[in-house]
C-alpha cells in the first residue's frame, strides 16, 4: 500500500495521475487544512511558514500536472483558514486576498514576464516591454515601447510585514470596524482591540471619504516582543517555582501580535504595544479618483495612517530583484519583521487588466526571504563544561537548514533558560537562526504528546571523571563544576591559553589539546613548555615538519605581551581590555602579584569585581602562584612593553583636566595620568580626586568641582600631583 505521507514517484508525462498521486494529494490537502486550521483559528501553529508553504507548493505542483483533480475546496484555491468562534463575524465588502509567492529570481522573473504577456495580449501595449516563453503562452510578438512612451515605475515594491491582516473599516471619518482575514470573505471584529493599537487612527480629518476601507499589518516591533517574551518567561519561572505550570510563550513577534489581537479584554491588548502599517485601500466610496496604487499609499499617509517609508517604484524586474536582495540582507535593520517584499503592478488601470484568481491578485507578487525559523525534533539536552566550569546546556537536534546553514546544535544558555522555555527531549521545537546570530531553539511546539514528556532535570554532577558536585551560587544563573581538576576545564584552558587573543600558539588546537592530555604529556598550561618530544614523535600526524613548526609556535607564545598572558591565564571576569589596562597600569605581572584589590581597582578599565577575582586568583598559591613560577621558570615575558616607567603615583586617583595646559596637550595630559595608574574621567564626580583648571576651563566643571568640595589645581599643581601623588605641597 503506498504511503500518502511520502511523495510518489513522479508519473510519466502523458499518462494521467497515479493511485499514488491521488491519495498523496488527499493527504496533502488534509495536513494543509489542518494547518490551516491551528495558524488560523488558534493561533498556535505546528510547523514552520517555509515547512507549510512547502506542503502547499507541493499540492500545486500536483494540481497542475492533474488539473482533472482540481477541486474548489482544495486549499489551494482559498485564502487562510476558518475563523475562531470567539469573535463575532464580519463579511468583508471587498474580499482580503492572499498573495502568490516567488521563492527565487527566477520564479520572480516568470511573474514578471507572466503578467507582461497578458498586458500585451490585453491592451495592445500598455507599457510591457519583454516578451518570452511563447512556446508556453504563445502571444504575439510585441515591439518594446521608444523610451519616451514607456511607461516608468511599473512596480511599486514594499516590505512584506510579518504581522496579521488587518481591514480598517471609516464611515464619516470614524473607525467603525477593525476584522481580521479569516478565510478572506469573512473574518473576526477585533474592534474593541484594534482601537488600542496608538498608530491606528480613530477619527480621519475633515475632508476624508464617507467610506473608507483601508489594510495593512498589525504587528509587534522586535523590541516590544523581546521585551514581552522576558517578561512572560520571568512569570514562567515564578510559576514554575511556585508549582504551577508554565504559560505558553510567544515564540515569535507574529504569534505574539495575532495572539494580543485576539485578547478578549482589550486592556491586555493595551500593554502589547502593537503597531500597524497599511498598504492597501478596500471598499471606498465618495474619495478621490486614483491612478496608481503610490497614489493611494501617499492619500493614506496623507490622512495619517501609518504608511511604510520603504515603498520603492521600480521598472524593471531586475531592479525589483535588487530591491528583495537589498532588503533580505538588511532585514534585521528594522526594528520589526519582514519575510518578504510585495512587487504590485502600480497602474492601477493595468491592474484591472490582470485582474485575479480565486485566492490571489495576479498584479501582485510575494518574493518570500529564506527562512530563518523551522521546525525540527530535539533529539537530547547535553551540557558542557567550559574553561570557568561554567555548565551550559544544549540542545542536540535532529539536523535542520535554517538560515542558512545546517543547525544541529543551540546553546540553551542555563538551567533557568531551559525552564522557562520547557523543552523536553522528544519535542518538535521551533529553531531559529537569524543573520549572524547564533543558532536558538525558541521553544517547543504545544502539543499533548509535549505535556506528556518528562520535564529535563539540570544535572547535580558533572560529567566529568571526577567526582564533582555541581554549584549555583545564590542570586548567579550559571551553574558550574567547582573541582579544580575537572579535565573539561583543564581542557578548555589550555585550548583558551594557546587561543588568539591569549598565547597564540600556532597549530595547538582542540584536537592536539584533548590528544596531549589524554596522553599524558601536559596536565596545565606551564606544561606545555616542557613537552616530551621524544614521546610526541611517532605519533600519528606529528612527523619531524609537525613538531618542528608546533615548537616554533611555543616558542614565539614566549614573547607575547603581557596582557595576553593575563587573559590566558583564565581569571573570572578578566578580559582583553582588563588585562590590557592591568598590564598599562604596572608595567610587570609582579608589580601586578603585588598590588592591592584597591590599587587594581583604581585602574581604568578596571573595576572592583575585575580586581577582587585577580586578586582572590593571585593568593591561590598552590594553584597558581606555582603555575606562574613555572611559567617564570619557562621564560615567558612578563614584562608589560607598553610599562610607563613612571612611579605609579595616581593609583586610584581621578583626574578631570578643563581647558588648555601650556606644558600638555590634551593627548599628553590624559596618557600622563594614566602612565602614572590614574584614571582621566571626562566629568566631574564625587569620585574625582582632583580639578585641574588650564586656559579656557569649562564653567560647569569647575563648578561642579567647588560644589562637590573638589580640590581645584592649576597647572603647577597638576605636575605635584604627577611627580609626588599629593594635592598640596
Ligand atoms: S498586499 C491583495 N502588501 O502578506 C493584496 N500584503 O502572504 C493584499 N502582507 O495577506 C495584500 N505585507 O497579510 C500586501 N506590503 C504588503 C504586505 C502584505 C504583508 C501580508 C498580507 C497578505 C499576506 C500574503
Amino acid at each position: 500500500m503506498a504511503d500518502p505521507k511520502r511523495a510518489p514517484a513522479p508519473a510519466d508525462a502523458g499518462t494521467g495521475p497515479s493511485d499514488d498521486v491521488a491519495l498523496r494529494i488527499g493527504a496533502l490537502r488534509d495536513e494543509i487544512a489542518e494547518h490551516n486550521r491551528r495558524y488560523h483559528a488558534e493561533d498556535a501553529p505546528i510547523i514552520s511558514d517555509a515547512e507549510y508553504d512547502a506542503l502547499v507548493r507541493e499540492l500545486r505542483g500536483y494540481e497542475e500536472q492533474f488539473p482533472e483533480l482540481l477541486v474548489p475546496d482544495s486549499p489551494t484555491q482559498q485564502v487562510g483558514g476558518p475563523r475562531s468562534t470567539l469573535f463575532a463575524p464580519v463579511r468583508h465588502r471587498a474580499p482580503m486576498m492572499s498573495l502568490d509567492n516567488a521563492f527565487s529570481a527566477d520564479e520572480l522573473v516568470a511573474w514578471g514576464e507572466r503578467i507582461e504577456r497578458r498586458l500585451a495580449r490585453g491592451d495592445g501595449n500598455s507599457g510591457a516591454t519583454r516578451v518570452v516563453d511563447v512556446e508556453v503562452d504563445p502571444v504575439p510578438e510585441v515591439e518594446p515601447a521608444p523610451d519616451a512612451e514607456r511607461t516608468p515605475a511599473g512596480y511599486a515594491c514594499e516590505l512584506k510585514i510579518d504581522g496579521v491582516a488587518i481591514s480598517l473599516r471609516y464611515e464619516g471619518g470614524q473607525l467603525v470596524q477593525a476584522a481580521t482575514r479569516g478565510d478572506g470573505q469573512t473574518g473576526e471584529d477585533v474592534t474593541a482591540n484594534v482601537r488600542t493599537v496608538g498608530v491606528v487612527p480613530k477619527q480621519l480629518p475633515a475632508g476624508a471619504p464617507q467610506v473608507l476601507e483601508v489594510r495593512g499589518e498589525v504587528y509587534m516591533s522586535t523590541s516590544a516582543f523581546d521585551a514581552l517574551q522576558a517578561r512572560q518567561r520571568a512569570e514562567n519561572l515564578a510559576r514554575i517555582e511556585a508549582g504551577r505550570k508554565p504559560n505558553p510563550v510567544a515564540v515569535n513577534p507574529r504569534n505574539a501580535a495575532a495572539g494580543s489581537l485576539r485578547q478578549k479584554d482589550p486592556a491586555v491588548t493595551a500593554s502589547r504595544e502593537l503597531s500597524m502599517w497599511c498598504y492597501q485601500l478596500g471598499e471606498v466610496e465618495g474619495g478621490p479618483a486614483f491612478t496608481t496604487h503610490s497614489e493611494t499609499l501617499a492619500f493614506l499617509g496623507g490622512l495619517g495612517f501609518p504608511v511604510n517609508p520603504e515603498v520603492r517604484l521600480l521598472d524593471t524586474i531586475e531592479e525589483v530583484h535588487a530591491f528583495c536582495e537589498r532588503w533580505q540582507q538588511h532585514r534585521h535593520d528594522l526594528d520589526y519583521e519582514i519575510d518578504g517584499v510585495v512587487t504590485k503592478v502600480d497602474e492601477l488601470a493595468r491592474r484591472e487588466l490582470l485582474g485575479t484568481t480565486s485566492r490571489a491578485p495576479r498584479w501582485a507578487i510575494a518574493y518570500k526571504f529564506p527562512p530563518e525559523e523551522r521546525t525540527t525534533t530535539l533529539l537530547d539536552i547535553k551540557v558542557s563544561v567550559g574553561r570557568t566550569g561554567r555548565v551550559t546546556p544544549y540542545a542536540q537536534l535532529e539536523p535542520v537548514f535554517v538560515g542558512g546553514a545546517n543547525v544541529s546544535q543551540a546553546t540553551l544558555h542555563n538551567q533557568d533558560q531551559v525552564k522557562a522555555k520547557d523543552v523536553r527531549v522528544g519535542d518538535t521545537v521551533v529553531v531559529r537562526r537569524a543573520g549572524d546570530v547564533i543558532p536558538e531553539v525558541v521553544g517547543p511546539v504545544l502539543t499533548p504528546e509535549h505535556d506528556a514528556r518528562p520535564e529535563w532535570v539540570f544535572p547535580t554532577t558533572c560529567p566529568c571523571s571526577v567526582e564533582s558536585v555541581l554549584v549555583r551560587p545564590e542570586g548567579e544563573s550559571d551553574t558550574r563544576c567547582v573541582h579544580p581538576e575537572c579535565p573539561f576545564q583543564q581542557a578548555g584552558h589550555i585550548e583558551h591559553f594557546g587561543g588568539r587573543g591569549s598565547m597564540d600558539i600556532e597549530g595547538f588546537g582542540e584536537q592536539r589539546v584533548r590528544l596531549f592530555l589524554d596522553l599524558g604529556l601536559i596536565a596545565d598550561v606551564a606544561d606545555i613548555y616542557s613537552i616530551d618530544w621524544e614521546r610526541v614523535r611517532g605519533l600519528e600526524g606529528f612527523g619531524d615538519t609537525a613538531i618542528a613548526n608546533l615548537q616554533a609556535g611555543i616558542e614565539a607564545s614566549k614573547d607575547r605581551p603581557l596582557a595576553n598572558l593575563l587573559v590566558g591565564l583564565n581569571i573570572r571576569h578578566l578580559g582583553p581590555a582588563g588585562a590590557e589596562a592591568l598590564a598599562r597600569a604596572f608595567g610587570h605581572l609582579d608589580r601586578i602579584l603585588a598590588a592591592s584589590v584597591d590599587e587594581m581597582a583604581s585602574v581604568e578599565g578596571v573595576g572592583p569585581v575585575i580586581a577582587a577575582a585577580a586578586r582572590a586568583w593571585f593568593d591561590d598559591d598552590d594553584a597558581h602562584r606555582s603555575l606562574i613560577e613555572k611559567l617564570r621558570a619557562a621564560g615567558l615575558n612578563f614584562a608589560g612593553p607598553e610599562a610607563s616607567g613612571e612611579p605609579q603615583t595616581l593609583l586610584g586617583k581621578s583626574v578631570v583636566v578643563t581647558g588648555t595646559l601650556e606644558g600638555y596637550s590634551r593627548e599628553e595630559v590624559e596618557a600622563a595620568i594614566k602612565a602614572r595608574g590614574g584614571k582621566a574621567p571626562a566629568s566631574v564626580s564625587k569620585k574625582t580626586t582632583a580639578v585641574v583648571v588650564g586656559e579656557s576651563p569649562g564653567a560647569s566643571k569647575v563648578t561642579k568641582a567647588e560644589e562637590l568640595g573638589i580640590p581645584v589645581l592649576d597647572e603647577a599643581g597638576f605636575e605635584r600631583l604627577l611627580t609626588t601623588g599629593e594635592l598640596s605641597a
